[in-house]
């Protein structure tokens, strides 16, 4: 473990406001900072910093913590690589041996171990007796230059059960950390480890700082599965990452091409088009369109021709849309994808089509008019609904107008039928988010949902008055000490949830430490989501007019709480209805 002196000093180093504006656009509030959420998709600011008790707490998504735990988010770390990179951003050396945690190699191990990987197969395709034949498929069959295999970092896993093991083993890597590393499997009969990676070209996979993070293999003839890809290890999350982003990221300012392969994206780059990515053999994920939004405006989708191509754009298309990003979609014809594209009618050819790709209205609109008869009368209702369908979920008023126009003229129905029909849908679906809002809730007074502290929901008395207490421990160093000393007469059997005792028994033991409570530590016995209820907890609290005064009033009732059932769900559930309703008709007399 990290000596608790140095995790100070790493916290104070590094200002959470500093650090967070660094990944969200920070506005002042008052002695706060807001700004757009990154951990959830949002229009208007949820997410905030409180520069005073060092934290942060999005609420709207709940997410929250310190600078440590927001680090954790962001890079996708575990606590131990979180305290790592903010060390050395903040010129602080860890010393060694302290840093070697006790469970399984670290992120470095494994970034490490990667690049060794990465070195074998490169040097594997280079040499002709192993891999001629894997470099004649990149060269000939797929015409890649020698130097864009160079710039790729393209290699070659022999047709070996063991050569990258061996290799490996000679390197000093152990099978355990081949096996986390997903570079080795592990055979369930003999328990020996075996080249996850045979007898297919290689494509690694670089972030933006240029570590190796993971691989892509690909047969070369027929056989199934066509890829192979890195699993989630400790130093690679698919969903948070893109492929070729390392180049990219240098020419994304105006936009980025997103494609479905890195056979595409290698052709694209190769072509000149340096602004080509793909994610990595799974659907865009909302953390990646995320990534979009902090590289570039504008993101021009060109996915396969097939089916399944452009159901992946239409999810593509929503995700991106939903951060603010420009899409714009380009439907290739005469190939199924933009590496057969290239080679057929050269790049000049695929420059033209991009400006000609279209805007993710027009692009719906296309697709709408195309799938139905619009001469006939059923037809034409349903393309018109299902367009008006879509055009009631644009946010923005002009676009509406906009799109109300261009389908005004391409299905000869007036402006006024459309836009009456287009409102009709929206208060529809006013209606049903509102019907849904009391559900959760419902929801929420139940805890049906919450995953974090399951117990929540067998007395909600009982756990308000936990979180009462909680929050006034959290906020005022006199309520820890009290507890912590056993001046104030409270232990953790007077909590009744199992989460409340573990958060009331980890700030009196950090509390009894020599250096005392601090948030920083927490992270090392709590998971994200649970260092997330802690602050919301703490955040919940500090609306409320407080001082360490009602600590002993709050620690009686969550003494009586924990004798006295919870019999009155359904009576709460009523009353929050009842305000819901009675707020909805406000506004709508408003
Ligand atoms: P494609 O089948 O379109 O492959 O899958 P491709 O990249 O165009 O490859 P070539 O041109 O046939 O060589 C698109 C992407 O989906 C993922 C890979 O990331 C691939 O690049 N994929 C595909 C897998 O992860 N596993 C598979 O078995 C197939
Ligand atoms: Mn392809």
């Amino acid at each position: 473990m990290i000596p608790r002196e140095i995790i100070d000093e790493i916290v104070y180093r590094n200002n959470i406001e500093d650090v967070i504006s660094s990944y969200v656009t920070l506005k002042r509030a008052g002695s706060n900072f807001k700004g757009n959420c990154p951990f959830h998709s949002e229009r208007t600011p949820s997410f905030t910093v409180f520069p005073a008790t060092k934290s942060f707490y999005c609420f709207g998504c709940g997410a929250g913590g310190d600078v440590i735990s927001f680090t954790m988010r962001a890079e996708n770390l575990e606590y131990v690589d979180a305290l790592e990179l903010l060390a050395q951003k903040s010129g602080i050396t860890i010393p060694k041996d302290k840093v070697d945690a006790p469970t399984g190699p670290s992120r470095k191990r494994v970034l490490e171990m990667n690049l060794d990987a990465a070195k074998f197969f490169r040097s594997c395709l280079f040499d002709k007796n192993i891999g001629g034949e894997a470099m004649k498929y990149l060269t000939e069959t797929r015409q890649l230059s020698t130097s864009t295999i160079r710039r790729f970092g393209l290699g070659y896993s022999p047709n070996d059960f063991g050569a990258l093991t061996n290799h490996m083993h000679k390197l000093g890597y152990t099978d355990e950390e081949l096996t986390v590393g997903f570079l080795c499997g592990k055979s369930k009969k003999t328990g020996r480890t075996y080249d996850y990676f045979r007898n297919r070209v290689i494509f690694p996979i670089i972030d933006t700082i240029g570590n190796v993070i993971g691989f892509g293999g690909r047969v070369m003839d027929g056989s199934e599965p066509k890829y192979l890809n890195t699993s989630d290890t400790p130093a690679f999350k698919k969903s948070n990452n893109l492929f070729a982003l390392n180049f990219a990221k240098a020419n994304a300012e105006e936009q980025l091409i997103l494609c479905e392969g890195y056979m595409d994206v290698i052709a694209l780059h190769a072509a000149g088009f340096e602004n080509a990515v793909a994610t990595l053999g799974t659907a865009i994920t909302p953390s990646q369109a995320r990534i979009f939004a902090k590289y570039t405006k504008k993101v021009i989708i060109t996915y396969d021709s097939d089916n399944a191509g452009q159901a992946a754009a239409d999810k593509a298309m929503r995700y991106l849309a939903e951060v603010g990003v420009e899409v714009r979609v380009l439907r290739l014809s005469g190939a199924k994808d933009p590496d057969e594209y290239i080679k057929k009618f050269g790049k000049e050819s695929f420059h033209n089509m991009l400006s000609e790709s279209k805007g993710s209205f027009d692009y719906k609109l296309d697709k709408v008019i195309i799938s139905h008869d619009i001469t006939q009368p059923q037809g034409l209702l349903r393309a018109s609904a299902e367009i008006c369908s879509i055009i009631a979920g644009t946010y923005s008023s002009v676009e509406r107008e906009i799109y109300i126009s261009t389908a005004s003229k391409r299905l000869g129905i007036s402006v006024d039928s459309l836009k009456a029909d287009v409102e009709r849908i929206q208060r529809q679906r006013q209606k049903e988010q509102a019907e849904k809002q009391s559900k959760e809730a419902y929801m929420s007074v139940k805890s049906i949902n919450d995953r974090v502290n399951p117990d929540a929901s067998k007395n909600i008395k009982a756990s308000a008055a936990e979180e009462a207490v909680l929050g006034l421990m959290l906020i005022f160093p006199e309520c820890r000490n009290g507890a912590a000393t056993g001046k104030i007469d409270v232990s953790e059997d007077d909590f009744s949830t199992s989460f409340g005792k573990r958060v009331f028994s980890a700030i009196c033991e950090l509390e009894r430490t020599d250096e005392g409570f601090s948030k920083a530590m927490l992270g090392q016995v709590f998971s994200l989501d649970e260092i997330s209820r802690i602050e919301s907890i703490e955040q919940k609290r500090s609306t409320l007019s407080n001082s360490k005064e009602m600590f002993e009033t709050c620690v009686q009732s969550l003494k009586q709480s924990k004798s006295s059932g919870d019999d009155d769900i359904l009576a709460m559930f009523e009353k929050k209805r009842l305000e819901a309703k009675k707020l909805r008709e406000s506004k709508a007399s408003k």
